[in-house]
């Protein structure tokens, strides 16, 4: 059974602080990028009015390094009052004002892994309480700085307190990645009864070794996390850090484009308010994300591996339809690409319209058996979506039918 509090039925979408702006917390010398609320209003407003939102980035989170360095009299956490003057809720009240929804990050030990309090056992409770008192929709729990005995108490503990509040709230753990994120350590069937989404693996930092390090370790042991995930439940492979300053823009197509197909969580975390059109483009690509979202939920797998460093992916989408996405690790030159859909696992007989998701247009039709050629750059990807398509009923039909032998399949409807 799924942890059914009827949230995150797709993979949350929105923007995140940490990869981009991490702890810094001196606004005296960097007042327009510390971790401030005033970060937080300026990226609601682009989030709200750059049409973002309305794509679905809805979740505006706030990361570590928020709070002040204890908890107050009441033993409550509260955010650092130079930084965050007007309160965690006034800002909540600012982001819903917006149509969006506001994310906060704790820590499941003495401190937060910025050093920042912690959330022992017996704050569990307090803090689900102060969150959902000051209207906060999601949150991300850090493992730093605790026991796997503490870790195996407190993230179910949380995810109680959490629905206790009775304040729907999205439920990000890290747990996984604090155990090595594989069985016998890590059960997957009992993450998705207690957590939305969970990170499975080491954070991701502003360069291409990173997302290929994490591309890697996510699709080696695909046998163990494409099945645990589904509507309610997501890994998270960290965010998306397309728009910063590590990735070229071939690598910032592919990891938009296998973040899709892994069906995760579309975090970004990069500078709303400096953003470069080309980069926008891809993170607002309506195809990729209307495949990221897609409501059957089921994450993609790799299917081919070839010798010459080309990689195939496949993702299962309702309707019958599918996403490909051709990924290049050569170094040399565009790579012209020969398969076929039989080859791709199609059912024979099967018939596709094919658009791609970057170029927008829609290739043609394509017979399951038919040879194509994808030119596919360095480090970068060509991405397709598939619809089946029907074969229009023809004469010859009512002769095949008669005539034994081969057997005729229908196309798929
Ligand atoms: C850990 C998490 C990161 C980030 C930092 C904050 O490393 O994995 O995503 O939240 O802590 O300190």
């Amino acid at each position: 059974m799924a942890l059914e509090n009827g949230l995150a039925r797709t993979p949350p979408m929105g923007w995140m602080s940490w990869e981009r702006f991490r702890c810094d917390v001196d606004c005296e010398a960097d007042p327009r990028n510390c971790i401030s609320e005033q970060l937080f209003f300026e990226m609601a407003d682009r989030l709200a009015e750059d049409g973002w939102r309305e794509l679905g980035y809805e979740y505006i989170n706030i990361d570590d390094c928020w709070s002040a360095k204890q908890r107050d009299a009441a033993g409550q956490l509260a955010p650092d009052p130079k930084r965050f003057p007007s309160g965690i809720k006034a800002l909540a009240d600012y982001v819903h004002a917006r149509g969006l929804k506001l994310g906060i990050y704790a820590d499941l030990g003495v401190f937060t892994c910025g050093g920042y309090p912690g959330t022992m056992l017996e704050h569990v409770k307090q803090d689900a309480q102060t969150f959902a008192a000051w209207g906060v929709d999601m949150l991300k729990l850090d493992g730093c700085y605790s026991s796997t005995e503490e870790q195996e108490k407190g993230y179910p503990e949380m995810a109680r307190a959490l629905n206790a509040t009775g304040r729907p709230i999205v439920y990000s753990c890290s747990w996984p990645a604090y155990q090595g994120g594989l069985p016998p350590k890590v059960n997957y069937t009992i993450l998705a009864e207690i957590c939305n989404l969970w990170r499975n693996y080491d954070d991701i930092q502003d360069s291409w070794t990173s997302v290929l390090s994490i591309v890697d370790w996510f699709f080696t042991n695909q046998d163990v996390l494409q099945p645990a995930a589904g509507p309610g439940h997501w890994n998270d492979p960290d965010m998306l850090i397309v728009g910063n300053f590590g990735l070229s823009y071939e690598q910032s197509r592919s990891q938009m484009a296998l973040w899709t197909v892994m069906a995760a969580p579309l975090l970004m975390s990069t500078d709303l308010r400096t953003i470069s059109p080309s980069a926008k483009e891809i993170l607002q690509n309506r195809l990729m994300i209307q495949i990221n979202q897609d409501p059957l939920g089921i994450q993609g797998r790799r299917i081919v591996k070839e010798k010459s460093h080309i990689e195939v992916f496949l993702r299962p989408l309702s309707q019958a339809a599918s996403a490909l996405v051709f990924f290049s690790r050569r170094t040399d030159m565009p790579f012209r690409y020969t398969t076929s859909l039989a080859n791709l696992h199609f059912p024979e007989d099967a018939v596709y319209e094919v658009q791609d998701v970057y170029v927008g247009k829609i290739v043609g039709a394509l017979k399951a058996a038919d040879n194509f050629t994808v030119v596919i750059n360095p480090s970068g990807v060509v991405m397709w979506y598939l619809r089946p398509v029907a074969l229009p009923l023809q004469p010859w039909h009512v002769v095949r039918q008669q005539a034994p032998g081969k057997g005729f399949h229908p196309a798929l409807l």
